[in-house]
């Protein structure tokens, strides 16, 4: 049976690939899609989810609900300089030859639910077996744990990219985009009881797509969809060299893969919180790594990605999104 999905996602150039995977894997069916703020404005988000289904062409499209505008308790912090200004390296403004916009403005048939309404309606759509992919900001997550955490209790299970468990942030020192930007919501969903699993940077910093990889791979299959592909790709991998990085990291495939997946990595139980009030610390996820005796911690509030699987996660990554014989 195919594994059900919702989305939750703030696209973003690696939520975009993340879609892209999900449409091109046959083992799941994605459900529907909530968008949030985070890398881009939730107006821009939104935009960005029907300009990757009109791409996609997915053959059942997910139904897509507009979710929060911003984080819990604080104004949003974006990233333009990572994902471009419109978040998916700016295509928008893309023409053709003669002077068409490449990729027009998509018509946005949206659900007359909010993200936190649609996913609850989701769940009551596939109780016990829906799985929810976080890859923004937790807002619409929590925002649903505050309407009705007992319908929320009935998600099979609940993946989401976020925090920095034993490595730095890339954000700040110590926290991690998706977790600095609502730290009030991270909170709330890992303290909520629900089978949350993390992937956090240790393991999806791992995953570097190289530029001449995919051009490589791009090159060898005639799909319309290489294209867009391409043309969204460019600012991230021009932020990669800015940085000094191999490639555009692919955190949110990470996560995805993951849920379709779960043998690319080895996860441990442990207690996780995440810090709201520091200075230098927002958004700082704080695992309890002590070597103790179990007993003595607080019980785990999720299951830990520890490592990845990262020849085999790029593999399907590659396969699913250019295969060759297509
Ligand atoms: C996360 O931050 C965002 O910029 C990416 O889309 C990913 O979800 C990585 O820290
Ligand atoms: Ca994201």
């Amino acid at each position: 049976m195919a594994i059900r999905l919702l989305i939750d996602t703030d696209p973003g150039i690696d939520d975009a690939l993340a879609l892209l995977l999900a449409f091109r894997s046959p083992e799941c069916s994605v459900e529907a899609i909530t968008t949030v703020a985070g890398n881009v404005g939730v107006e821009r988000s939104t935009l960005n989810a029907f300009r990757i289904l009109e791409a996609a062409k997915p053959s059942r499209a997910p139904v897509v609900g507009r979710g929060a505008d911003k984080p819990l308790a604080r104004s949003l912090v974006s990233a333009p300089h990572v994902h471009g200004d419109d978040g998916l390296g700016n295509l928008g403004e893309l023409r053709e030859a003669d002077g068409s916009l490449r990729y027009p403005k998509p018509r946005l048939a949206l659900s007359p639910l909010d993200g936190p309404g649609l996913i609850l309606d989701t769940i009551d759509r596939f109780p016990a077996e829906l799985v929810l992919v976080a890859l923004g900001p937790l807002t619409n997550v929590a925002l649903a744990l505050q309407r009705d955490a007992r319908r929320m209790a009935l998600l099979r299970r609940v993946v989401i990219m976020g925090g920095a468990v034993g490595v730095p942030g890339n954000v700040t020192p110590a926290a991690e985009f998706n977790f600095y930007v609502d730290p009030e919501a991270a909170a709330q969903v890992l303290a909520s009881g629900l089978p949350v699993e993390l992937v956090p940077l240790d393991v999806t910093q791992s995953a570097i797509l190289p530029r001449s990889v995919l051009e490589q791979r791009l090159a060898m299959c005639p799909d319309p969809l290489a294209r867009f592909i391409t043309d969204m790709t460019q600012r991230g991998f021009q932020f990669a060299e800015e940085i000094g990085e191999g490639g555009i990291t692919l955190h949110d495939p990470v996560a995805l893969g993951i849920a379709l997946a779960p043998s690319l990595t080895h996860f441990e139980s442990l207690h996780v919180a995440v810090e709201c009030e520091g200075a230098l610390t927002r958004g700082v996820s704080v695992a309890d790594r002590r070597a103790i005796p179990v007993g003595r911690k607080a019980p785990a509030t999720c299951r830990v990605a520890r490592w990845l699987r990262t020849d085999a996660f790029l593999d399907l990554f590659l396969n699913r999104l250019c295969p060759a014989s297509s």
